[in-house]
């Protein structure tokens, strides 16, 4: 079973998106095993998009990043990683494909209301990144135990 790092970023707290991305994900039937909201510090940052960092546009993505807390999701299912990556879309927007998160609900390369692993190597690290052990939950589906 594969585990995936999402990120709900400030345009998607902003908008009022969260309640809806989550939905999608539950809907999809990936399983939410963490949730929490957090402030970026610069130093997660540059760790995070470490790759960027010889990129023009690297300020305005740590900034961005900062402008609100974003909400921190692992989500776990089999071969999840590339199922998350499918219902987000391109990373922009505007192409992204209809019935995609971004296709649906944004315009902008920036403000593309979610971050998703991009591989289940990069999700490996970067679920660790934002979500400490005991932050992270295993659970049976219970629902067969209350059929009365
Ligand atoms: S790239 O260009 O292939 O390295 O792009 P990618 O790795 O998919 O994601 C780059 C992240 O930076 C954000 N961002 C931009 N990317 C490209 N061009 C511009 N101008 C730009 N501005 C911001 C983009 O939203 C990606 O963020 P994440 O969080 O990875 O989705």
């Amino acid at each position: 079973m594969e585990r995936t790092l999402i990120l709900l970023k400030p345009d998607a707290v902003q908008r009022d998106l969260v309640g809806e991305i989550i939905s999608r994900l539950e809907r999809k039937g990936l399983k939410l095993v963490g949730l929490k909201l957090m402030s970026l510090s610069s130093e997660l940052l540059n760790e995070h998009y470490s790759h960027l960092v010889s990129r023009p546009f690297f300020p305005e993505v740590k900034s961005f990043m900062q402008r609100t807390p974003v909400v921190a999701i692992c989500v776990e299912g089999y071969k999840c990683v590339d199922a998350v990556r499918l219902l987000t879309g391109v990373t922009n927007s505007r192409e992204a494909a209809p019935g995609t998160i971004r296709g649906e609900f944004s315009m902008s390369m920036q403000a593309n209301l979610i971050h998703c692993s991009d591989s289940l190597e990069t999700a490996l690290v970067e679920v660790p990144r934002f979500f400490k052990p005991e932050e992270l939950f295993e659970y049976d589906d219970i629902l067969q135990d209350y059929v009365y």
